[in-house]
C-alpha cells in the first residue's frame, strides 16, 4: 500500500491558558515530540469570567515560546473541529491529568469525532509532578499567599503579581506571638 504524503503535521491544543502553567508546558513539550508543530488555541468564551483577558492570555504564551517557532498561538470561537479544519490540523490535543479528567474530556473528544471524524483527539499525560496543577488553583493558591513559581513560567507569576498585587505571605511570625 502507498503511503499518503503529508506536509509538516500540524496539531492544536486548545483550551483556556488562564493562565498557562507548568502542566500545559509539559504537554506542549509531548506534542513537540510527536508533531511538527503545536498550535495553542485559546477560546474566546464571552460566558466566562476569565481573569487573563484573551489578549493578555495570547501574549503571555508568546512571551513563553518566544524563539520556538514550532510552537503557535491563536485564538479561536466556534466549534474547535471547525477551527481545527480550518488551519489545517488533523489532531486535537488535550492533556489527562486524572480519572476526573477523563469523564469531560471522553465526551468531548466523542463530540468532537462525531462532527468532524477526521480530526482524531490525542490524549497526553503531563509528568505525575503536575497532575494536581490547573490554572484555577494556581489562582487562588497565589491569590492566597501560596508559591506558585514551581507551578507556572516566571512571565505568569510576574503577571499575577500584576493583576493581584503582591499577595501577603502567611509567615509563622503572623500567627498571633507576641
Ligand atoms: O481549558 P479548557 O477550558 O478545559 O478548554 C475547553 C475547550 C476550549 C477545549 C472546549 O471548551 C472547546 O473545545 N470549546 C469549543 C466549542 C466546541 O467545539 N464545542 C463542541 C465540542 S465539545
Amino acid at each position: 500500500m502507498r503511503e499518503k504524503r503529508r506536509g509538516p503535521s500540524l496539531a492544536v491544543f486548545p483550551g483556556s491558558f488562564d493562565p498557562i502553567t507548568n502542566g500545559h508546558l509539559d504537554i506542549v513539550d509531548r506534542g513537540l515530540a510527536v508533531f511538527d508543530r503545536v498550535r495553542m488555541a485559546i477560546l474566546v468564551n464571552t460566558e466566562k469570567k476569565p481573569l487573563f483577558s484573551v489578549e493578555e492570555r495570547v501574549a503571555i504564551i508568546r512571551e513563553v515560546y518566544r524563539g520556538k517557532p514550532r510552537v503557535e498561538v491563536d485564538t479561536f470561537s466556534g466549534l474547535l473541529v471547525d477551527y481545527a479544519r480550518a488551519v489545517g490540523a488533523a489532531v486535537i490535543i488535550r492533556g489527562l491529568r486524572a480519572i476526573s479528567d477523563f469523564e469531560y474530556e471522553f465526551q468531548m473528544a466523542l463530540m468532537n469525532r462525531r462532527l468532524d471524524p477526521r480530526i482524531e483527539t490525542v490524549f497526553m499525560m503531563p509528568a505525575e509532578s503536575y497532575s494536581y496543577v490547573s490554572s484555577r488553583l494556581v489562582k487562588e493558591v497565589f491569590q492566597l499567599g501560596g508559591r506558585v513559581s514551581d507551578l507556572v513560567p516566571p512571565v505568569v507569576e510576574r503577571r499575577l503579581r500584576e493583576k493581584y498585587g503582591t499577595p501577603i505571605r502567611r509567615g509563622r511570625r503572623a500567627s498571633g506571638r507576641r
